[in-house]
């Protein structure tokens, strides 16, 4: 039997750490073509160089996704590198814990614009490849994204925001043939967690919101995996759905 994705181009955002890594390196290995963006060129280029030197198919895009123009100069990279596109997985993010009164303005800007307004921006330019290939787009949110959170008051808003933008992307595009879902992590060990400010002083009834996340942190791998399901055809009649991967700190 040929691989699951054998015949398939994926594009994967933030595949030069963490869960995008560890989601370019999936698919690759279960046969697709991989367009690893992130704003690091060298260490994309790097596991495209791995993947291909595995036997694999991928291509390094350098892409800043604060910058609108070069989410379409990736995107068309892509395309001219192959050209269809059977899955879009937006999984590059920053995190920001911080109090409310000391979040600041650039810090909203920079946090909305990586976590939300890249994904509505790459979906919304890969519409007419994704309809033509009958694929489909994974975004990753965060449990941060279905409650409240401590100090995590704008990016609790981006990942919320992006579950609800992508449940009405797949409202809209379920009808042509395209299935949009999410994948909501818990704690992940990936250097995200690296670069969260502590909170001096913080509310122990604020932070234990937190729910144990360090008891239940999972490897990104099992992250991809998830998100490999999602794009996979095994989840054929799966559109629209918001999937936790968190160990259960949420049951
Ligand atoms: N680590 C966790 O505990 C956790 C929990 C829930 C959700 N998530 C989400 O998982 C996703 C993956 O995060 P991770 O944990 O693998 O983190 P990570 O820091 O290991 O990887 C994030 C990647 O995104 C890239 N990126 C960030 N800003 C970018 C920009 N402006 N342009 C292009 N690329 C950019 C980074 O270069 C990096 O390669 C994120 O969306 C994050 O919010 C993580």
């Amino acid at each position: 039997m040929p691989p699951e994705f054998a015949g398939r181009v994926a594009l994967v955002t933030g595949a030069a750490s963490g869960v995008g890594r560890a989601t370019a390196l999936l698919l690759a290995a279960r046969g697709a073509a991989v367009a690893c963006l992130d704003r690091r060129a060298g260490e994309v280029d790097a596991l495209a160089a791995q993947i291909v030197a595995a036997g694999g198919e991928a291509l390094g895009v350098e892409c800043e996704l604060r910058d609108p123009a070069a989410i379409d100069a990736a995107l068309a990279r892509s395309l001219e590198w192959r050209p269809r596109l059977d899955v879009v997985a937006h999984v590059a993010g920053v995190g920001l814990r911080r109090r409310a009164e000391d979040v600041a303005l650039v810090d909203w800007e920079r946090v909305v614009e990586v976590n939300l307004r890249a994904p509505f921006l790459l979906t919304r330019a890969a519409i007419d490849p994704l309809v033509a290939a009958g694929g489909n787009v994974v975004a990753v949110s965060s449990l941060a994204g279905l409650e409240g959170w401590p100090y995590s008051t704008v990016y609790g808003a981006s990942k919320g925001g992006l579950v609800t933008m992508m449940r009405s992307f797949a409202l809209e595009l379920g009808p042509r043939g395209v299935r949009v879902n999410v994948v909501c992590p818990g704690g992940v060990d990936t250097p995200l967690l690296d670069d969260l400010d502590d909170i001096p002083d913080a509310d122990p009834a604020i932070a234990k919101r937190g729910r144990g996340l360090d008891d239940t942190l999972a490897a990104p791998e099992q992250v991809a995996a998830a998100i490999c399901f999602l794009a996979s055809t095994d989840a054929s009649h799966i559109n629209g759905t918001t999937l936790t991967v968190d160990g259960g700190a949420s049951a």
